[in-house]
């Protein structure tokens, strides 16, 4: 099992704020993509990762979305339809749903809450959860020790919040996977196929 922690100064938090032009809706087609790759294998939805995406754009921030699709079951009972082409609405609809006080289960594995990207980080260091923070700088990917039940942090087009991230300071690994600035997208499917790649060998 591996999780994603998305982190997005401009993604809107509420419904009304994506219009038709995702790139001008905070540039939300990021996130978009970040689920995509995330989810989506060759025919099939992975089940071994799961996606949380903290948004901190207006009106009404933060909001955390959790995403563990289910796959099993019925359509429209057990389990939602998740495709390519739905995931803005998909996005679009959970924060609509948004409910003061509760992490509102939306769909079949689809939370929404409030809650920021420092107490969500802290929550997962507490239960002793292996943090790793994606950046260029860090421990190489290829040669870097990755604990059981991975966590991985990363950030959208203006990068990791750095005040938010000095005071996690302790509590991760940053570690990089290249030389270059890739698209967060990008980011996550290195790290799914070198996961992936780890789990075949039996190293994780
Ligand atoms: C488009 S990049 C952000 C670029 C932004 N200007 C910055 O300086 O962070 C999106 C995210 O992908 C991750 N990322 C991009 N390239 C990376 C690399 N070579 N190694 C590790 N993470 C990377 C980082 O988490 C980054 O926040």
């Amino acid at each position: 099992m591996r999780e994603f922690i998305y982190y997005s100064r401009t993604a809107p938090t509420a419904g009304n704020y994506i219009k038709e032009n995702l790139q001008e809706s905070g540039r939300i087609d990021i996130a978009i993509h970040t689920v995509i790759s995330t989810f989506f294998l060759s025919h099939a939805i992975r089940t071994d990762a799961t996606l949380h995406l903290c948004f901190a754009g207006p009106p009404t921030p933060p909001r955390h979305i959790e995403i563990k699709p289910v796959t099993e079951g019925q359509t429209g009972v057990d389990k939602i339809y998740l495709a390519k082409t739905n995931v803005s609405a998909v996005i679009k609809k959970l924060l609509y749903k948004y409910k003061e006080g509760e992490k509102n289960e939306v769909f079949p594995g689809f939370w929404i809450e409030k809650k920021g990207f420092l107490e969500l980080a802290n929550d997962l260091a507490e239960e002793g959860r292996n943090i790793y923070a994606l950046d260029q700088k860090g421990e190489d990917i290829r040669t870097v020790e990755i604990k059981e039940n991975p966590i991985f942090i990363l950030g959208d087009h203006k990068g990791l919040p750095g005040k938010e991230l000095k005071r996690l300071k302790k509590l991760y690994t940053p570690v990089s996977i290249g030389p270059r600035t890739y698209f967060a997208s990008q980011t996550i499917a290195i790290v799914n196929n070198e996961l992936d790649r780890r789990e075949a060998e039996g190293r994780l």
